[in-house]
């Protein structure tokens, strides 16, 4: 992937005996500041700091490699094709100024020349959080094995609703921790949960969830939410840290900071989003080969009201190559919302639009997304390859690409956040296929029989096969008791039937 240095011998290198062409102070130091020393300071994510002449100088054919490559500053979407906000990109003047600087021989120059060193909020690169609440015990994390999910709550003990702009996550083992989503909790069930196997937290997803806040991969740089945007935040609810943690050779404690900010007052239009396909691309039926070079998922959505676009981001793990997003609009326009054409699963990044972009009723947006389960590619985490399908663990994939706005008009947002839904919804029939296929809808009653542990008729959560428990639970309890009765499985088993009908038509 790494591409040989090539030197831009074009350019003068001195200009006269005494006063070096290219000076660090003059005119290295205001590129490394502007686009590396925000990661690359103590503390920050960065492996080594790049905050003054010694440290810069003392690596400076690593960063010329890295600048050439475009390895660094990380930024994985095309933005010739989409125009976006903080772009984190050298252009090929500032990148010829730094070979021509080392070329030269590394000059310091005059410090009374450097630009003054940017002023970062130490521990937080949004600035001093409304709120910081940090996991009461840290989690350790084992030095070897299968990936770990688990659910921390943090109570936040909010005496009134407010609206989040942004929330900063600090990791204290940032080498394990894969990503974290945020959700609420307002019912106190997690609470509960919270340390009942003898560990900090809980495992699954069956707490009442009440609200979501995004998401935490690496990678990403907080930034608050555009214009007046805000998610909401109802008072007395739990934050649940939902962290993926993968071991890294070494055991370490986790214990995460959150930094929460605050908007002063609720937004004028709610935030939606569209996943694609949704359920971080459950809904695909994603099944690799092993060997297969070039996999592809697709999946579409035509909206269904004027909306406007405000930012993206895809997921997927190892094996992903490809993204992109495209929206055709009604008069047969083509718009870019992202490509990325080289993925990184370490740079899960979220592009938000230099200005919304608008896209009409009828709109069709849609998904592309490739992947390479051959031994040619270098991420791939198994050697040889094997069958990859849908899953969890970071040796399993996933896909999708999320876009986020708002309803143009404000009369629509009851009818895009109806649409939204829905598309999330299509995750059930691919649930419903999965077990169509495994002749769940044959073998029910047995399967009922098998599952029913206490033999009371109804099935309880506790003898419920753990990867049934969070979505599956959550759409067939109607009454919310956390235990299936005779008619919500009768459900299941209409629901069944209604897809084999709707298969066979
Ligand atoms: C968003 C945060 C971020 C920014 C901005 C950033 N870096 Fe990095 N950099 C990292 C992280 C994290 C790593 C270690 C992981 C990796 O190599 O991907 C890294 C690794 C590196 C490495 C080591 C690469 C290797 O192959 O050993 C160099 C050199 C480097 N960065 C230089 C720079 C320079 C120069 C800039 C600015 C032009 C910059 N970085 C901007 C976060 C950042």
């Amino acid at each position: 992937m790494k591409k040989v240095l090539l030197l831009s011998l074009s350019l003068p290198l001195v200009a006269s005996a005494e006063e070096p062409a290219v000076t660090y102070h003059r005119d290295i130091a205001p590129i490394i500041y502007a686009n590396c020393t925000a990661c690359h300071r103590p503390g920050e994510s960065g492996p080594f700091p790049l905050t003054n002449y010694t440290e810069v100088s003392r690596r400076a054919m690593t960063i010329s490699r890295v600048v050439n490559d475009r390895y660094m500053p990380p930024w994985h979407a095309n933005d010739e094709v989409t125009k976006f906000l903080d772009v984190r990109r050298l252009s090929s003047d500032q990148i010829a100024r730094i070979d021509q600087w080392i070329a030269a021989g590394k000059p310091e120059g005059d410090a009374a020349d450097a630009p003054s060193y940017p002023t970062f909020t130490e521990g937080w690169q949004l600035g001093e959080p409304d709120l910081v609440v940090t996991m009461k015990e840290a989690y350790p994390v084992p030095a070897e094995g299968r990936d770990i999910y688990r659910n921390f709550v943090l109570p936040l003990d909010l005496p009134e609703d407010q609206w989040v702009k942004a929330i900063e996550l600090r990791p204290s083992a940032r080498s394990v921790v894969h990503h974290s989503l945020y959700f609420l909790d307002d019912s106190g069930t997690a609470r509960t949960l919270d340390g009942k196997d003898g560990k900090p937290g809980f495992n699954g997803m069956t707490f009442r969830m009440s609200g979501a806040l995004g998401g935490y991969v690496p990678g990403v740089s907080a930034r608050k939410l555009p214009g007046d945007l805000a998610r909401p935040l109802p008072k007395g609810s739990d934050l649940i840290l939902s962290t993926h943690f993968h071991p890294s050779g070494k055991a370490e404690m986790e214990q995460t900071t959150v930094g929460i900010y605050f908007a002063d007052a609720a937004p004028a239009k709610k935030l939606e989003e569209l996943q694609l396909p949704p359920g971080f691309g459950r809904s695909a039926g994603i099944d690799i080969p092993p060997g297969e070079k070039d996999y592809r998922i697709e999946d579409s959505f035509k909206l269904p009201v004027d909306v406007e676009a405000h930012f993206v981001s895809g997921h997927a793990h190892y094996l992903c190559t490809t993204m992109k997003m495209t929206a055709t609009l009604p008069d047969g326009t083509e718009k870019v919302l992202l490509d990325i054409p080289e993925w990184d699963m370490d740079w899960q990044d979220t592009y938000y639009f230099a200005e919304p972009i608008v896209l009409t009723a009828g709109t069709v947006v849609k998904s592309v997304i490739t992947y390479d389960n051959s031994a040619d590619n270098p991420n791939n985490p198994t050697t040889p390859p094997v069958r990859v399908k849908w899953g969890r663990e970071s040796t399993d994939e996933m896909g999708s690409i999320t876009l986020s706005g708002v309803a143009l008009d404000e009369s629509d947002a009851t009818r895009l956040n109806l649409s939204t839904k829905a598309n999330r919804a299509r995750i059930f029939t691919q649930l419903g296929q999965d077990l169509r296929k495994q002749g769940v809808l044959e073998r029910l009653p047995a399967i009922v029989k098998s599952l029913d542990a206490n033999g009371d008729g109804l099935l309880q959560e506790a003898e419920l096969p753990q990867r049934m428990r969070g979505a599956l639970l959550m759409r067939l309890d109607e009454d919310g008791d956390k235990a299936l009765n005779s008619s919500e499985i009768q459900s299941l088993k209409d629901w069944l039937s209604a897809l084999k009908a709707g298969e066979g038509a």
